[in-house]
């Protein structure tokens, strides 16, 4: 792979990073970052909560799904970070295997829980915030897994850290001297960008 043939999508549970991620990465590889819930608000004139609580989760996940393809279909040199739920979606893990680099930014709950269980703008976790992020890392790792091509550890790192470890695995940086734990699943190898 290379930024010139696939965007590369940064996927994850919320709290795990994936915005802020990808726009450092933007920042050190030059490339254009959007970030698809940023998108989705925008399309309906509406915040997260307000969709949610106004149209109902199925809206908003074809929404999101709606998004994420034509997002996928500007073609490469591309950083897109994607909310938490985008791998519900068949079409969507599909379309993603297919046409994109991915990289998950493997969190597990004890610590996402610390991070986000407070966070008033994520409508999945108004009820029982603790139980929320347990049951939707459970049934999510499986579909983070099925569209990944590098993981990344990510509990308790610092982003830029994370950042590092997503550029070594793409073979765009040393790999970090703390021993990373970043693993490559596909055929990924080194882009050709600007260092
Ligand atoms: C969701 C995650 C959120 C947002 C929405 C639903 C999810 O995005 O898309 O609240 O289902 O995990 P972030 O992952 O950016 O918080």
């Amino acid at each position: 792979m290379t930024f010139d043939d696939q965007p590369l999508v940064l996927v994850g549970m919320m709290g795990s990073g994936k915005s802020n991620v990808g726009k450092k990465l933007s920042r050190r590889l030059d490339i254009p970052f959007v970030d698809s819930d940023h998108e989705i608000v925008e399309r309906a004139g509406q915040s997260i909560p307000e969709l949610f609580a106004a149209r109902g989760e199925p809206a908003f996940r074809e929404l999101e799904a709606q998004v994420i393809a034509e997002l996928l279909g500007r073609g490469p040199r591309l950083i897109i970070a994607t909310g938490g739920g985008v791998v519900l979606d068949p079409a969507t893990r599909h379309r993603l295997q297919g046409d994109a680099t991915v990289v998950w930014l493997r969190a597990t709950a004890g610590p996402l829980a610390h991070r986000i269980k407070r966070d008033g703008s994520r409508p999945l976790l108004a009820d029982d915030p603790d139980g929320a992020i347990r049951r939707l890392v459970a049934e999510r790792e499986p579909l983070y897994r099925e569209v990944a091509d590098i993981v990344i550890d990510v509990d308790h790192l610092e982003r830029k850290v994370v950042t590092q470890r997503v550029l070594a695995a793409l073979g765009l940086a040393a790999d970090p001297a703390d021993g990373s734990r970043a693993e490559t699943v596909g055929g990924v190898t080194p882009s050709e960008v600007p260092s």
